[in-house]
C-alpha cells in the first residue's frame, strides 16, 4: 500500500479514495522482492474466468530493469492456477508498448481514467 501510495498518488496524482477502492481485500496480490526490498506489485481480482488485473507499481529506482515484464509473466501463471484464461486491463498509454510485448490486444479507443490516459487491453492464455 506504501509503493502504491508512492507510485500512484504522490508520483501520479491520483486522489488516495481512488486509489483505495474498496478491492483489495478480494484480490491476489503479486510482489516482487530483492534482498528483502519491496520492489513492485500488482493486483489480480478473479471474476469467474476473467483476471482483472491493476495496480501494477515499480518502485521508481527499480524501474527498467523487466520487473514489470516479470510480473505480468507470473500474473499469467497465478491466473491459470486459479483456474481462469482471460486477463483485461486498463494499460497507462504511455507504458502501452509492455502490455503489447507480453501479448495484449488492445480493446476499444483510449479513454481517461483518474486524469490519465488509458486503453483498454487483454489476454486470453
Ligand atoms: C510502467 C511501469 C509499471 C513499468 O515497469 P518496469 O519494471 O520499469 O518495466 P519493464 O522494465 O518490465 O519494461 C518492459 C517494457 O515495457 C516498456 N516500458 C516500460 N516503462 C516504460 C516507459 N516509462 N515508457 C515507455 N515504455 C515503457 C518498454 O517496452 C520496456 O522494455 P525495454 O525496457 O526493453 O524498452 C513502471 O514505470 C511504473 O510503475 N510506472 C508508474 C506506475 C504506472 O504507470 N503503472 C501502470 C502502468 S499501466
Amino acid at each position: 500500500m506504501e509503493l502504491r501510495y508512492e507510485v500512484f498518488c504522490k508520483e501520479q496524482g491520483v486522489p488516495r479514495r481512488e486509489e483505495r477502492d474498496g478491492r483489495d481485500h478480494d484480490a491476489m496480490h503479486l510482489i516482487a522482492v530483492r534482498d528483502g526490498e519491496l520492489l513492485a506489485t500488482c493486483r489480480l481480482v478473479f471474476v469467474g474466468r476473467t483476471v482483472q488485473f491493476t495496480r501494477l507499481a515499480v518502485a521508481r529506482p527499480a524501474r527498467r530493469q523487466g520487473i514489470a515484464r516479470a510480473l505480468l509473466e507470473a500474473a499469467d501463471r497465478a491466473t491459470l492456477a486459479g483456474g481462469a484464461n482471460r486477463i483485461v486491463l486498463h494499460a497507462q498509454t504511455y507504458a502501452r508498448s509492455l502490455y503489447d510485448q507480453a501479448g495484449y490486444v488492445a480493446r476499444g479507443q483510449e479513454f481517461t481514467e483518474a486524469g490519465i490516459r488509458h486503453l483498454a487491453m487483454e489476454k486470453v492464455l
